[in-house]
Order: C-alpha cells, then sequence, then structure tokens
C-alpha cells in the first residue's frame, strides 16, 4: 500500500517506520526542518522516502499526525483528497492536559476527525491510534508481555476502515471497531483521559490500554 504520512513527529515517525518495516511504500512528509524528513526516510528503509506534502497526499492512505492548531492549514495546502483514506490520530488535547478543545474552530460540537471529514467531504475518514502513546509505538518491543494493546477505531466506510484494521495488525496491535465516525467525539474524549490518567498516576508513557474480552 503507499502511505503518506503528513506530519513526521513522534506518531508519524514512529508508524510510518513500522509500515515501511511491513513492506508499504511510505513516504515522510510535512516538517519545519527538512533534514528530518531524509533522516527518517533512510532510517525506515528501502520502501521508504521523504517528500512534499503534496507528494504524501497522493498516497492511497494518509496519515494524518500534526498540531491541532495547524490541521485545517496543512489540509488546504495539502490539494484534492477525493478518495483517500485518511487516518487522524490528531487529538484535540490542550497543551496543559487539562482538557480538550473537540473540532476546531468552525463547530466546537463535531470531534477533530468529524471535521477532517468535513474539510475533506470525498475522503475517507478514520480515526485510530489516538489512545496509543508514540514512545511505546516506536519502542523494540511495542507490547506489554503477553498483552497486546487495543487499537480503538472508527469510521463510516466499511472499506477503509478493513484497511486501516490491517494497518493496526502490522503495527502487531489488536484492531478493535469502535463504530461510527461520529464515535470520535467519545473516542476522543477517551484519549484525553487516557493522557490525563497516565500523567496524573506517573506512569506515562508506559501505559496500554487493552479491551478484554470473554
Ligand atoms: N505523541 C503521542 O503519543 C500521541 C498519541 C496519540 C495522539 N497524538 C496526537 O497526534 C498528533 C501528532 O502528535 P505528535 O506527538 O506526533 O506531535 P509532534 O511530534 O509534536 O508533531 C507532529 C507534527 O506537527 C508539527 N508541529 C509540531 N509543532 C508545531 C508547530 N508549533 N508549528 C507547526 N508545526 C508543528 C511537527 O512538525 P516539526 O517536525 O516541524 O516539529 C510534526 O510534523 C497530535 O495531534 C497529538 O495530539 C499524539
Amino acid at each position: 500500500m503507499r502511505i503518506g504520512i503528513i506530519g513526521a513527529g513522534n506518531m508519524g515517525a514512529a508508524l510510518g517506520k513500522l509500515w515501511a518495516k511491513a513492506g508499504h511504500q511510505v513516504i515522510f512528509s510535512y516538517s519545519r526542518d527538512e533534514a528530518k524528513l531524509s533522516q527518517l526516510a533512510a532510517s525506515a528503509g528501502v520502501t521508504a522516502k521523504a517528500g512534499t506534502l503534496q507528494e504524501a497526499a497522493q498516497s492511497d492512505v494518509i496519515l494524518l499526525a500534526v498540531w491541532l492548531p495547524v490541521l485545517a492549514e496543512v489540509m488546504q495546502a495539502a490539494g484534492s483528497l477525493e478518495g483517500k483514506v485518511i487516518i487522524t490520530c490528531v487529538s484535540g488535547l490542550q497543551p496543559d492536559f487539562t482538557g480538550q478543545t473537540i473540532g476546531l474552530a468552525t463547530d466546537l460540537t463535531l470531534s477533530v476527525a468529524e471535521t477532517i471529514q468535513q474539510l475533506a467531504p470525498h475522503a475517507k475518514v478514520v480515526e485510530a491510534f489516538n489512545t496509543t502513546f508514540a514512545e511505546i509505538i516506536a519502542s523494540d518491543s511495542r507490547q506489554f508481555g503477553a498483552d497486546i494493546p487495543s487499537v480503538f477505531y472508527c469510521g463510516d466506510d466499511l472499506e477503509a476502515k478493513e484497511k486501516v484494521a490491517g494497518l493496526i495488525a502490522d503495527c502487531g496491535y489488536a484492531a478493535v471497531d469502535a463504530g461510527s465516525l461520529q464515535v470520535a467525539r467519545t473516542l476522543e474524549t477517551l484519549a484525553t483521559a487516557w493522557v490525563q490518567f497516565a500523567v496524573a498516576s506517573q506512569q506515562f508513557p508506559n501505559l496500554g490500554l487493552k479491551a478484554l474480552r470473554r
């Protein structure tokens, strides 16, 4: 699969490297430091390269992993996202972790993921990875002994969700379907609570979230 990483920070770098390792063609893009993108691509292996935001946006699947205040500007600069599967892990967590800003300024009742869908109405948006800490994804052992963290995902397009479930599995995690894109409102809230718990319990980032079944 061709995967464009928009936002080569903690999350973009960690996920992009794993997907490149799994054999996907990965383009790392969007950093204020061009050298960082080339170094990242070189460390990710032969199926990875650095590119522009527009090149990354032409991939089949796009990971949006940017800082919330630049999200709308980044999406506008990316060009047409029609037909693309967009995975978003962008959270509305406030920088001081005291709470969350849901959506962007246009409509504060919507989740960030739904706002992305509004900005790219012909794309297939799936929310995923927002309760998985980048430090864990980037670590050599991404699991917790025999425990495999759950990665909750939600979206409205079944085919897109299937692809994202496969990409979650490629990272070694258990994909858990949380429902429609509207569920992102509560999934993003869960992500905020999860970060707050990790910080309050002084266990950040050494925690994984797992849905137990019986
Ligand atoms: N880190 C986690 O564990 C985690 C987990 C779940 C969800 N998330 C969410 O995923 C998204 C990405 O997180 P991250 O930790 O990967 O973020 P990050 O490392 O801080 O940065 C991600 C991207 O945003 C850009 N960026 C950061 N600060 C910026 C600024 N002041 N102005 C312009 N661009 C800026 C970075 O560009 P540069 O390369 O130039 O810095 C990078 O491309 C965020 O919305 C975060 O809330 C994070």
